[in-house]
């Protein structure tokens, strides 16, 4: 297997980052400061104050105006905006975003606004005392259902669930589409593809290539509303189903992006499985994941394995949890590259 040394650290937030946060944090906690960073941080896109500055600087009598917001009620909060460094002030009084906040603007490069509104992960880690002591996922107690099973049921949860995996898509995947050698592939099946975001990224890359994008019925059947565009409606074909239960056989290429995350081992294992019953022979599976650094220290993936504990009952995993899985899924792993600019890795298998 071929690995480069940075395969498990990414150039985004380092050890000092996290905790020049978590002394910020500790400063502000007390019995009414401790839950608000999420709910500042909401308050700013779901106003729409991120939006109203986005071109220029306003003061808070013009954004009290433009977002409809009681004056003094306003005020207060965009002094917490400007002590926690989403807003700056200028010599005017002023206000406008820096280029963290600049993140929450609508369409923003590396945007998080769709994670930030997301009241649904907020709700379930009140639970999460839950899944420490029991080892599973706290969503079915707190909303009723598995994750998905929750998707498939209420049509405005999974929408936001999709915008905010497009937006997660395109700041960490896009270069990998770019960097790829795609000479050896013909068709491509994207297996979880969501929207289509991310092959859409990919086979604008090579002429040659052909997609299959494979997600939920329901998610399918809202792309093909949408209506396709551009190279997905002129190379890609859409397939809904379960990967649990199988998957469409012929492609050579199957790509699997914050698919295996979200299950456990043996579920994994599962989607594993299907994949390669159905992949073609001397086929190749792409895996773009977060892998977690074996020897500790801060990465991204050490977070997302705990919103996935609680919200999916899934894992990130060791670069040595991933070989681990293939082989028993049928699959050797034969390489690892960190992908620029973002804390995933592209693991290749055969
Ligand atoms: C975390 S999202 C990743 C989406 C996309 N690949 C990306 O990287 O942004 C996981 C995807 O798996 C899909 N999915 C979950 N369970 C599935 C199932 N049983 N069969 C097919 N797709 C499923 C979800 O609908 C979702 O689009």
């Amino acid at each position: 297997m071929t690995t480069r040394s940075s395969e498990v650290r990414s150039e985004l937030p380092q050890q000092d980052a996290a905790s020049v946060l978590l002394d910020n944090y500790l400063e502000l906690v007390d019995d009414s400061a401790v839950a608000i960073l999420p709910h500042v941080l909401r308050l700013t896109v779901e106003l729409g104050i991120a939006d109203a500055l986005a071109d220029e600087a306003l003061s808070a009598e013009e954004i009290a105006t433009t977002v409809l917001a009681d004056q003094d009620a306003i005020s207060r909060l965009l002094r917490g905006l400007e002590a926690l460094g989403v807003l700056e002030r200028d010599g005017a009084n002023r206000f406008r975003l820096t280029s963290a906040g600049a993140r929450l603007r609508s369409g923003a490069p590396g945007g998080v606004r769709q994670s930030v509104v997301n009241t649904d992960s907020q709700l379930v880690w009140l639970h999460a005392l839950e899944t420490i002591r029991s080892g599973r996922s706290a969503f079915r107690g707190t909303l009723g259902a598995d994750f998905f099973t929750h998707k498939d049921s209420d049509s405005q949860s999974d929408e936001a669930f999709l915008a905010r995996s497009r937006e997660r898509m395109l700041w960490l995947y896009p270069e990998f589409a770019r960097t790829h050698d795609w000479t050896s592939s013909t068709t491509v099946l994207d297996i979880g593809g969501g929207n289509g975001a991310h092959l859409e990224h990919v086979l604008r890359q090579a002429d040659h290539l052909r997609g299959v994008l494979f997600d939920r019925p329901g998610v399918v059947d809202g792309v093909r509303r949408a209506g396709l565009t551009g190279v997905l409606a002129d190379r890609c074909e859409l397939v809904g189903g379960d990967f649990f239960e199988g998957l469409p056989s012929g492609a050579d290429t199957h790509l699997m992006s914050s698919v295996l995350h979200d299950w456990t081992d043996e579920q994994a294992l599962r989607v594993l499985a299907s994949s390669r019953a159905a992949l073609a022979p001397g086929g190749t599976l792409l895996v773009v994941e977060m892998v977690v650094p074996q020897d500790g220290g801060w990465h991204p993936s050490i977070w997302s394995d705990l919103g996935m504990m609680v919200l999916t009952g899934g894992r990130e995993r060791t670069l040595a949890e991933f070989a681990d899985l293939f082989a028993a899924g049928g699959y050797t792993l034969t390489s690892v590259e960190p992908i620029a600019a973002s804390p995933c890795s592209v693991l290749t298998a055969r």
